[in-house]
């Protein structure tokens, strides 16, 4: 650091904090109880980098950068208050916009140098706006699909895959021979071009519902495309930034496809729903046993032990208050309630945990689903709560089943299993569910917030 000026030490001070703080922040964010500490850190750390660019000695005009800063704080603001059940496609909406500004930086870049490109540098620069472009649009399409303005359904066809692999195999030559003749600047635009068309194509073949695993993995592409802009920029915080990004998006989307027991290539090119959904439409009506909200809560005021099994179906109604007044009701009869949480229950990894703990339930009283499992044959109630598909035997038992190993958590071993959700219809994976029809079994039909409350009212309790 000795050569350098005052300001460039500052900078360099600036980014090595955030580069620490960037750390930090992912490892506060794995647990509930630090989490809301890991989003502060990460926050500074990004405010320390933008200041600490904003420093830098090679701008040489604030006008552009100012008009970029408001621009993006307009349409900051608003998609920071989606509602959480949107945030898997705000998230995507975020990703295409980094990785718009990845392409576009690497295509400057490119025009800046061309003829003179170094071969490492037209390696890592092509690297950069493929994996960037693809990411655009393909982010672009997930968030759309999410969203309900593109249709969910899996659109497949034959060869699909060969076209494909093709185009990414087309761009990827390409990159090869501009790093081989980086004077051919006539054929850069094909780098751009056919991985965006690929990024569009990639995400034709996924059901809507398999968005948010793709979503995660889109987040290591975009992760990637900036730690190879950091190597074109010559930014350290950018490679080590990028870095962390790619490894983490990663690492959630094996984890998310794990606890589904899907394989990465099921979930890109399984075109996962589209049968399934199908077939549930032609069930037959088979008996099951329905209670009252006075039945229900008579039952579960004579437990000693209940666990609480949240799923999409609290998220959608918003119930997690109502369901903190449950907790309260149950607690001061003395009951013994927990919550247990499958890694993959709602739409997108901690969506319980995060409902619960803004309903402020004790992170305590939440078990994963390792914790819990052993519980449930000694629990008197099993309370789910707009869960489906994360409660299905069929997971553990049917073969023929597309969920077919998948962990679940075992509710079927309680002594009672309360459900509540509407109708009979399929969860996410559009499959029936066998739990349902067991003798213990009592469907309790009703919007969750609205059923949770009237037990809750039963009991004695609420704040209404
Ligand atoms: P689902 O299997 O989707 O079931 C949710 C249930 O909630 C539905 O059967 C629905 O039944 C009910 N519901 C909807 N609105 C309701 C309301 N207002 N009140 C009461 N109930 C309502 O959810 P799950 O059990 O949480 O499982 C999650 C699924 O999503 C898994 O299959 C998982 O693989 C998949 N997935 C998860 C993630 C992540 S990271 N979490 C990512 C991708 C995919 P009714 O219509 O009858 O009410």
């Amino acid at each position: 650091m000795t050569n350098l000026t005052g300001t460039e030490q500052i900078i360099e001070i600036a980014y090595l904090i955030a580069t620490a703080l960037f750390i930090l922040s992912l490892k506060w964010l794995s647990s509930p109880t630090t989490a809301r500490r890991g989003v502060f850190a990460g926050e500074l750390g990004m405010l320390l980098a933008i200041v600490g660019t904003l420093l830098h000695h090679g701008i040489v005009e604030y006008k552009w950068i100012l008009i970029a800063l408001v621009l993006g704080t307009i349409i900051g603001v608003p998609l920071g208050e989606v509602a959480m059940t949107a945030v898997p496609q705000r998230t995507a909406l975020s990703h295409a916009f980094g990785a718009l500004c990845v392409t576009l930086v690497g295509t400057a870049e490119f025009y800046l140098r061309t003829p003179d490109v170094p071969r490492f540098m037209m390696g890592v620069l092509s690297l950069e706006v493929i994996l960037g472009s693809l990411t655009f649009t393909g982010s672009l399409m997930a968030a759309g699909k999410l969203q309900e303005i593109l249709p969910q359904r899996p659109i497949t066809y034959k060869g699909q895959n060969i076209v494909n692999l093709g185009l990414l195999g087309v761009a990827i030559a390409v990159a090869g021979m501009l790093v081989a003749h980086p004077e051919k600047a006539q054929f850069f635009p094909l780098i751009v071009g056919i991985p965006l068309l690929f990024g569009v194509m990639m995400i034709i073949p996924i059901g809507g519902a398999d968005m948010p695993t793709v979503i995660s993995l889109l987040n290591s592409y975009a992760g990637l495309s900036a730690a190879a802009m950091g190597f074109v920029l010559d930014s350290k915080l950018l490679i080590i930034a990028g870095a962390l990004d790619g490894a983490s998006g990663l690492i959630l989307s094996v984890n998310m496809s794990k606890a589904m027991n899907r394989s990465f290539s099921n979930v890109l090119f399984g075109a996962f729903g589209q049968e399934h959904t199908a077939a549930a439409g032609q069930q037959e009506a088979r008996p099951v046993r329905s209670a009252t909200p006075e039945e229900a809560a008579a039952i579960l005021a004579a437990a000693n032990k209940v666990v609480i099994v949240p799923g999409y179906g609290m998220a959608v109604a918003q119930a997690q208050h109502k369901v903190r007044e449950l907790y309260d009701a149950l607690t001061k009869r003395g009951v013994d309630v927990k919550f247990g949480i499958h890694p993959v229950a709602g739409r997108m990894p901690g969506h319980m945990n995060v409902l619960l703990a803004e309903a402020d339930i004790p992170y305590d009283k939440l078990l994963d689903m390792e914790e819990i499992n052993g519980d449930f044959p000694q629990t008197d109630v099993a309370l789910v709560i707009g869960a489906n598909d994360v409660t299905n035997p069929a997971a553990r038992t049917d073969a023929a089943s597309p969920i077919f190993g998948m962990p679940i958590l075992d509710v079927d071993k309680a002594r009672t299993v309360m459900v509540i959700k509407r109708s009979m219809a399929a969860g996410f994976a559009g499959i029936d569910n066998p739990l349902y029809y067991l003798s213990r079994t009592l469907m309790l039909f009703g919007d969750a917030r609205s059923f949770v409350g009237s037990i809750v009212r039963e009991l004695g309790g609420g704040h209404e």
